[in-house]
């Protein structure tokens, strides 16, 4: 892989994890550079941050397009234009199909560890709210190549932290994002070293 590693970051809220990137980059701790940050919402607040550090933004209003395949379409010509060489879902709570040239090159952060309180509608503090409520006593965070469906696809890596008694949902965010900085950074450099691949089935075929 040439580097640096040219990025897209797809968001949909706050933004963190993109200001994590930005902070890296940098400081020259990681050898990316983000070519395009897609956001699904209008008023995110990660698209100032983005501003702020003079990335260019584009804004694909999920609820402007009829269907998932006509705002992919958008999504996926934006990524065209930019050409970059990796995506990365940061906080993307909008189903994006991905087409078969970019299979293998989207990855995604979950703030659980899949396949455990994954798919539509888990993001943000329900998972959290969820873990506590099952009584688990681990939780943590999965990078993982995206598929087709919410939170699924092989993981690249996973990293844990403790749920302690009297942990409230707010507390168990904190903690888990904190390993949520360190991995997905860590999976882009094994990404960028060649060190992790897509299965090699997904080669020639589509993402289910
Ligand atoms: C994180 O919990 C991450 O796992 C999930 O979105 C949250 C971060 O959102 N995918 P943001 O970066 O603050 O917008």
């Amino acid at each position: 892989m040439t580097l640096p590693l040219r990025l897209a970051v797809l968001l949909s809220g706050t933004g963190r994890t993109l200001q994590n990137f930005i902070d890296l980059i940098e400081k020259g701790e990681l050898p990316a550079r983000i070519r395009v940050v897609v956001s699904s919402r209008l008023n995110a607040v990660g698209i100032e941050r983005a501003r702020r550090h003079g990335l260019p933004v584009e804004i694909v209003p999920r609820k402007d397009y009829p269907s998932v395949e006509a705002f992919s379409k958008a999504v996926a010509d934006i990524l065209d234009r930019a050409e970059v060489d990796l995506v990365l879902m940061a906080g993307f709570t909008s189903l994006f199909h991905i087409p078969p040239r970019y299979l293998g090159r989207v990855i995604n952060i979950h703030p659980a560890l899949l396949p455990k309180f994954g798919g539509k509608g888990m993001y943000g503090r329900r998972v959290h709210e969820a873990v506590l409520a099952a009584g688990t006593r681990e939780s943590g965070c999965t990078v993982h190549f995206a598929d087709n469906r919410y939170d699924h696809g092989p993981t690249v890596l996973q990293r844990k932290v403790p749920v302690l008694p009297g942990d409230t949902p707010d507390a168990l965010a904190e903690r888990v994002f904190r390993e949520e900085c360190i991995a997905y950074p860590e999976a882009v450099r094994l990404f960028a070293d060649g060190k992790v691949r897509p299965p090699a089935s997904w080669a020639s075929s589509e993402a289910t």
